[in-house]
């Protein structure tokens, strides 16, 4: 028997669309069991696991892999994303009807963008076979090639290469013409500019079948956050200027934006501790997602259905999940919150293998007291 905390709120379980759990391959970093239990901790009752795996999740026999092992593990449950391209690399496109029997949700290259239109175009249309998405991280590498963080006036201080806004903007456009061309399902990741945000608001008007979403360390951070060279603070978009988190708050608070997305990218320490320009990019975000984002609801800078919306019914549906909300007779995948409880970012209290944030040492609001999944406990107050 459970006594809530008084004042404790009971949502549907929360849902990532974009998780870096780096099983199979780079398993020191994070693995599926210990990222599957950060992902219970931090409140998802589902996971949508990225291909950027060794090797690649570009086949049947690697996302029946992964299923396998969470099913192993238990907990929430796993939903492999494959491989829009042969090894993430090249012109080959992955047998996307193989994925998504084996039971990938959706397709994307994240990690590194497609940047040819023909394979872009022929990636929507084979995935559009298949109703599944194509998840594009949006980059064009011409513009980008060597960049560190974004290029503005931190980047010219620091004497970093800079990564232009413009380089999403153009492939957010591009394919937006080419999704609304062939009548695909397309979702941005990681939304980080102003642009991106105009181009959604713009295609949404149409009726265009696409959709995106952001991180919380977008929404919450800018470049003014890397300082003197700050690896917490590397990753990929990189953090932009006020102005963008401006327009991406906008934009998740109207919609124009679905969901909320961690972008989880566990990272050894020897990955972080190093010359800014050889660190790699990413930070984790299981954990901190909801308390860190109920910070920004209580500064009134987004509704609280809006970010209920945007971590639930939102990514379920872009992933074709079953229906999250609420109701008599639904599977109980829920998270129980107390949103009163302040507690501090601290290593010891995540169970993430890697320990990468920007956010360590903060003092937030808002705690996961317990996790279900179909009606079973996978998280009780740390216990
Ligand atoms: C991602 C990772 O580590 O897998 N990192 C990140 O900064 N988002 C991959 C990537 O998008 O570069």
């Amino acid at each position: 028997v459970i006594a809530p905390p008084p004042g404790a709120w009971l949502l549907p379980g929360l849902v990532d669309l974009h998780a870096h759990l780096r099983e199979p391959g780079q398993e020191s970093k994070e693995d599926i069991r210990s990222g599957l239990g950060a992902a219970a901790a931090g409140g998802f009752t589902d996971v949508c696991a990225m291909p950027n795996t060794v090797p690649v999740n570009d086949s049947r026999m690697v996302t029946e892999a992964m299923l396998a092992r969470a099913h192993d593990v238990g907990g929430p449950r796993l939903h492999p994303i494959g491989a829009i391209t042969m090894g993430q690399r090249g012109e080959a496109l992955t047998e996307m009807g193989d994925l998504r029997e084996a039971g990938a949700v959706a397709v994307s290259d994240d990690g590194r963008c497609v940047t040819s239109s023909s394979v872009m175009r022929r990636a929507l249309e084979y995935a559009s076979v298949f109703d599944m998405p194509v998840i594009q991280h949006a980059e064009d590498h011409a513009l980008t090639e060597g960049s560190q963080m974004h290029e503005g006036s931190v980047s010219t201080k620091l004497g970093l290469r800079g990564w232009p806004r413009v380089a999403e903007d153009i492939i957010v456009a591009r394919d937006l013409m080419l999704a609304e061309y062939t009548g695909a399902r397309y979702h941005v990741a990681h939304a980080s500019t102003e642009g991106t945000v105009r181009l959604l608001r713009e295609a949404k008007s149409r009726g265009l079948r696409v959709s995106a979403e952001v991180t919380p360390h977008h929404l919450l951070l800018t470049h003014e956050a890397v300082g003197l060279y700050d690896t917490a603070c590397k990753v990929n978009p990189p953090l932009r200027e006020e102005h963008d988190v401006q327009a991406l708050r906008e934009g998740l608070a109207d919609g124009t934006i679905d969901a909320v997305a961690t972008d989880h990218a566990p990272h050894g320490i020897l990955d972080k501790h190093c010359e800014f320009a050889e660190a790699k990019p990413g930070m984790i975000g299981l954990e901190l997602c909801l308390p860190l984002l109920l910070g920004l609801v209580e500064q009134g800078a987004l509704p609280l259905n809006r970010l209920v919306e945007s971590l639930t019914h939102a990514p379920s549906s872009i992933a074709r999940l079953p229906d999250k909300r609420i109701r008599e007779g639904a599977r109980a995948d829920l998270v129980l919150i107390d949103p009163e409880e302040r507690w501090t970012i601290e290593a010891s209290r995540l169970r993430s293998k890697s320990k990468n944030t920007p956010f360590m040492g903060r003092n937030v609001k808002g705690r996961v007291k317990m996790t279900l999944v179909a009606g079973n406990i996978v998280f009780n107050g740390g216990s």
